[in-house]
């Protein structure tokens, strides 16, 4: 694996595959790497002739009162786990790479930046616009692999890609979970015992409000059930939202008719000091 620092030697590096008719595959993280960021991984090395993986805590994406400055840093343990998954190119910038000085645009992403994460994390999905943006400015990749388990983000880099026309193809690889149902995270670290214990509380609730649509009970009945679910399991936990919604949109799923778009359920909660989310769709 080469590790790669700036944006100008990672050009050169994957205009040489590209020259080679080399199809690169891009999955950008933050590091913290888990099993879910392998699965990705693992997705790209399968259908792509070239891998990078970008390591790259983006400041634009964190409010001020978020977790910027404690969020896990782990470099030298990261690239040892993809050097075991046989990555090509390991792209780890500072932050005067992605954002030269004097830096001044940003993409704004639009309505469905305002709803859900976006309402509750001002100027988080412009910050994640612009960054993967930027990356894929630089990377240049035929596809992209992005994780379900935040399928706002998936639903914004989907419609970034095509507004902006970019020339990429956007895998989504399904949520990895622990046996108990928590979908990885690297803030999963952040919960102390007895918040770990608790957090399966999200995928239970979600489950449950899945098999009840299923069985035909209305959205807000099946809401309803959910929010009761989990006040019964967590109950020291802060339930922030519970909703059906389009895939695509994040509309909530009762203001719109029929087929118009696949739907998800969408949950997101508070354990202590850690705010998770996790989706399953229907
Ligand atoms: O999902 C993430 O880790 C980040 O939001 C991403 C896509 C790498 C952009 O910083």
């Amino acid at each position: 694996m080469r590790t790669i620092t700036t944006s100008n030697e990672l050009r050169s590096a994957l205009a040489l595959q590209r020259e080679q008719g080399k199809h690169i595959g891009f999955v950008p993280t933050m590091g913290a790497l888990h099993e879910g960021h392998l699965s990705l991984v693992r997705c790209s090395k399968q259908h792509a002739d070239r891998t990078v993986v970008s390591i790259f805590v983006n400041p634009t994406q964190f409010g001020p009162s978020e977790d910027f400055d404690r969020y896990p840093r782990t470099l030298e343990s990261d690239a040892g786990l993809l050097i075991d998954e046989d990555v090509e190119f390991l792209f780890a910038p500072t932050a005067d790479q992605i954002y030269p000085p004097g830096h001044s645009f940003s993409i704004h992403a639009g309505p469905i930046a305002t709803l859900y994460e976006g309402a509750r994390r001002p100027g988080h999905f412009d910050g994640v616009a612009t960054v993967v943006s930027i990356l894929f400015n630089i990377v240049q990749p035929q596809s992209v692999y992005f994780g379900q388990k935040d399928a706002q983000q998936v639903a914004v880099v989907k419609k970034l890609i095509h507004d902006l026309a970019f020339p990429i193809e956007v895998e989504v690889v399904p949520t990895v979970r622990e046996n108990d149902g928590l979908a990885l995270s690297s803030r999963n670290r952040y919960l102390s015992q007895a918040e770990r214990k608790e957090a399966a509380v999200l995928s239970k609730t979600l489950v449950l409000v899945r098999d009840l649509i299923q069985k035909g009970h209305s959205a807000p009945a099946a809401i309803a059930a959910g929010i009761e679910e989990f006040h019964k399991l967590a109950p020291h936990g802060i339930l922030d939202y519970l909703d059906v919604v389009g895939a695509e949109t994040f509309r909530p799923a009762a203001s719109f008719e029929g087929n118009e778009e696949p739907i998800t359920i969408i949950i997101a909660a508070i354990l202590g000091t850690t705010r998770l989310i996790d989706n399953l769709p229907l």
